[in-house]
């Protein structure tokens, strides 16, 4: 055993110094080659698929509306975001519920709805969504969705926690089954004989009324109206322009009350390349819209992935992996994507590059000095068709 072997394996890994991991890696790679069968370390597996069809799913289905699940159960990679693909017709109700273990956003995709939120501070809000807008209901506040009409809305939910659905659903009707009457009846103020009408179970989604077009006025008048908005209009949002496309980009930033979440609509015109780059404190997770791209992952050890998207699938790049995404076809490609931090961060090659001298890149490389002068200095985003 060498003296740097013997170094190494006392050291270990726990310095996390990057000279020590460089060091290590190097050392099993050349281990790798003269190392008997027996003895061979474990191959790095391959990066997984990131690639979900959420819109193919059958999911829940009921006469007032439906909806179609990404979650950690059938998406594995997509530990730290959920997605659902929600429709409701006019004035079905998505009931009264809250969800312990994540927040909610959602970006209305058809049609119009109507939400109601309270807030642990008591303030209750009511308002209208329609194409464009988005919503974002911090972990636990209590809320509920109608469809407005005309017509159905469709909107996609996103969820800070991949694994929400399985355990984080609490709705009104549930707790109100599951609770002795005697208990309800001091509680709720109700005889005992009038809870035997109640759903026996959990509504979920169920058929309404269609309001009236002006909200009506919340039970408690004397309620404090919300001094926060659970709203935010994405498409109102001044858009990043960029020579093959932009980006319409809402963190906390821009809506404080979105903490844990950063929201993008990006567009890409035919040809364009959003260009190199990672995320160094966030997953990434996109719902294709319209049109088609293609996206290719690097996970380290030379690991690549490549999947092609279209609308109604969901991509998950998770959290430092360099991707690039090309768009694909004639028509412009629309994806929503969702960050699980409220804080937008991005490295890209491009400005990377020109954040190093010349003479460093040329050894990196081993390219001479004028093929490094050809190396983008600043990041240009998405770039435009070849010409
Ligand atoms: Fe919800
Ligand atoms: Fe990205």
């Amino acid at each position: 055993m060498s003296e740097e072997t013997k170094h190494l394996q006392t050291e270990g890994i726990s310095r996390r110094s990057v000279f020590g991991a460089a060091a290590l890696a190097s050392l099993v790679a050349s281990q790798a080659a003269d190392a008997s069968p027996a003895e061979e370390p474990k191959a790095f597996a391959p990066l997984p698929s990131f690639k979900f069809d959420i819109e193919n799913q059958t999911g829940w289905v009921g006469e007032a509306g439906s909806a179609k699940e990404a979650t950690a159960a059938e998406f594995p990679i997509s530990q730290s975001i959920a997605g659902v693909s929600m429709r409701l017709k006019p004035g079905a109700i998505r009931e009264l519920h809250w969800h312990s273990l994540a927040a909610e956003w959602a970006y209305m995709l058809e049609g119009r709805c109507r939400a109601t939120v309270i807030s642990p501070n008591g303030q209750s809000e009511i308002t209208d969504f329609g194409p464009g807008d988005t919503w974002y209901f911090p972990r636990g506040h209590g809320h509920l969705l109608q469809g407005l009409g005309p017509g159905e809305c469709h909107f996609l939910l996103g969820f800070d926690n991949g694994h929400f659905s399985e355990f984080g659903t609490f709705s009104i009707t549930d707790w109100i089954a599951g609770t002795p009457p005697e208990i309800l009846t001091r509680n709720l103020g109700l005889p005992a004989s009038a809870f035997a009408q109640f759903p026996k179970k959990e509504v979920y989604i169920c058929p309404g009324k269609v309001p009236e077009r002006a909200a009506e006025r919340l039970r408690d008048t004397q309620l404090q109206p919300a001094q926060f908005s659970h709203k935010y209009r994405l498409d109102m949002q001044p858009p990043r322009v960029f020579p093959g496309g932009r980006e319409f980009l809402v963190s906390s930033r821009e809506f404080p009350i979105q903490t844990s979440l950063t929201s993008i609509r990006m567009d890409l015109q035919p040809g364009a390349l959003r260009e190199m780059h990672w995320h160094p404190n966030a997953d990434e997770w996109q719902y294709y819209v319209r049109g088609r791209a293609r996206i290719r992952v690097f996970g380290s050890h030379g690991r690549t992935r490549t999947e092609e998207f279209g609308p109604g699938q969901v991509a998950f790049i998770q959290q430092g992996y360099g991707h690039y995404v090309e768009q694909m076809g004639d028509e412009p490609t629309e994806i929503l994507i969702l960050f699980n931090s409220g804080e937008y961060q991005e490295i890209s090659l491009a400005n990377w590059l020109g954040g190093n001298p010349s003479s460093l890149l040329e050894d990196n490389f081993g390219i001479p000095k004028s093929m490094v002068e050809q190396l983008p200095k600043r990041e240009t985003g998405i770039l435009a068709k070849k010409a």
